[in-house]
């Protein structure tokens, strides 16, 4: 179970990180050609949200079962940068991207401009981005 999580929650990474940098880019276009924030626009959007939620959920359950994860949270684990990051900066920091995106797709949900709707999802789906890949642990993943 716990290999094919982390598997899962590898590949998984690639999606995500991809989805929310086009969303973003998309958003901004959208915002900056001045034209209405279509059902489309939302959906496009709501790939992006969808991903990062998947991607909680197996986060979450992988943080119980893996060896980095819950298990070596410890005073002494905090003192070790490789330990700190899957044991705490990691988890953290992206509940706290996956907050940021939703409250980004939220908003432009809510009754507003275009304009506003674009650059509510072009920011915050940003803000998240940048919070994610400060805590990715690119030397296991990539390495
Ligand atoms: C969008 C959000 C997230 C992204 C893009 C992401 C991405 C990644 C990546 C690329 C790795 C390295 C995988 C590898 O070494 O093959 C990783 C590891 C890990 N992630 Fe996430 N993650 C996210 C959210 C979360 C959340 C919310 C949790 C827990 C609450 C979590 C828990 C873990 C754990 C425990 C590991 C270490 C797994 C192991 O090697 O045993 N992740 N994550």
């Amino acid at each position: 179970m716990y290999i094919g999580l982390q598997h899962l929650h590898s590949g998984l990474a690639y999606l995500v990180l991809a989805a929310l940098t086009i969303v973003f880019i998309y958003a901004l276009v959208g915002a900056l050609s001045k034209r209405e924030f279509t059902e489309k626009d939302r959906k496009i959007a709501l790939i992006a949200f969808v991903l990062s939620h998947i991607q909680l959920l197996v986060g979450l359950i992988l943080y119980f079962v893996s060896p980095v994860g819950f298990s070596l949270l410890s005073a002494a684990a905090m003192k070790d940068p490789v330990a700190r990051l899957t044991a705490l900066e990691h988890p953290l920091i992206n509940i706290i991207a996956i907050v940021v995106i939703t409250i980004g797709y939220s908003r432009a949900k809510k009754p507003g401009s275009p304009i506003a709707k674009f650059r509510s999802i072009y920011m915050f789906y940003a803000i998240g981005l940048v919070l994610i890949l400060s805590r990715i642990p690119w030397s296991s993943w990539l390495g």
